[in-house]
């Protein structure tokens, strides 16, 4: 089993939200996972231009590092998605990798897959922001298992105190996968979700014919 986290901190290494998603690793890994952290603000990530490339060829006209790390989000079995919050809301290093994934919200491509959400914070914003963060799991067809937000508010053992929290979450994570995870109340908005992207599936079927036959083999077309 793999447990797979992408976090947008500028600071990468010295990054608090790293931490705090590296105890989410731990706990997964102790429960069996295979773990892997991505430091997303190290990588080459352009900003979506709106070409419309990857909806007539489901491949983006950029030749960066997004592919490979939606190859390895769909070869994970569990997605931790983390941002300190900047000016309340995700850093744009977040954002503009989330903007990347478009295609993949549309078809749904990780699906199956459980996910959690973790930010950081000085004070504001952080309750927001994982909810922001398990929005954007759900949109990808993913169930979230949970979320911690820490204001530190400039204590340099609030993230450390919050360590068996953290260990606890990413062993739900992996115990999701294990032995299986409901929520209906997820499960309803990506329902909902399907019901709304399947328009784009029936809509592009003439040239995204390999995705539409997807849909129909998972019953979600009839
Ligand atoms: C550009 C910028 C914007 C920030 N905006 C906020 C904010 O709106 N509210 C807040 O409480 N803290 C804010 N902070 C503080 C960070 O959220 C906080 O220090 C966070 O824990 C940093 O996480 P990191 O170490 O993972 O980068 C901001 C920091 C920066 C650099």
């Amino acid at each position: 089993m793999k447990i797979l986290a992408l976090h947008g901190s500028p600071r990468t290494i010295q990054s608090q939200t790293r931490r705090l998603a590296g105890f989410v690793l731990e706990g997964a890994a102790g429960a069996g996972a295979q773990t892997e952290m991505v430091d997303l603000a190290d990588l080459h990530i352009t900003p979506c231009k709106a070409c419309e490339g990857c909806t007539l060829t489901g491949t983006c006209v950029y030749d960066d590092d997004v592919a490979g790390i939606l190859s390895r989000m769909r070869e994970a079995d569990g997605i931790v998605l983390g941002s300190p919050v900047y000016v309340d809301n995700v850093t744009g290093q977040l954002k503009v990798f989330v903007d990347r994934l478009a295609d993949a919200v549309h078809y749904q491509v990780l699906t199956g897959k459980f996910g959690c959400a973790v930010a950081t914070t000085h004070e504001s914003g952080g309750d927001e922001v994982v909810a922001y963060l398990n929005h954007v799991l759900n949109y990808l067809g993913i169930i979230s298992v949970g979320s911690i937000s820490i204001a530190t508010r400039g204590d340099p053992g609030a993230i450390d105190a919050m360590e068996p929290e953290a260990q606890e979450l990413g062993k739900k994570l992996a115990g999701a996968k294990r032995n299986g995870y409901s929520d209906p109340v997820q499960e309803g908005i990506l329902a909902d979700n399907r019901a709304y992207f399947k328009m784009i599936v029936e809509k592009n079927r003439e040239f995204r014919t390999g995705e539409y036959d997807t849909w129909v083999q998972r019953g979600w077309i009839r």
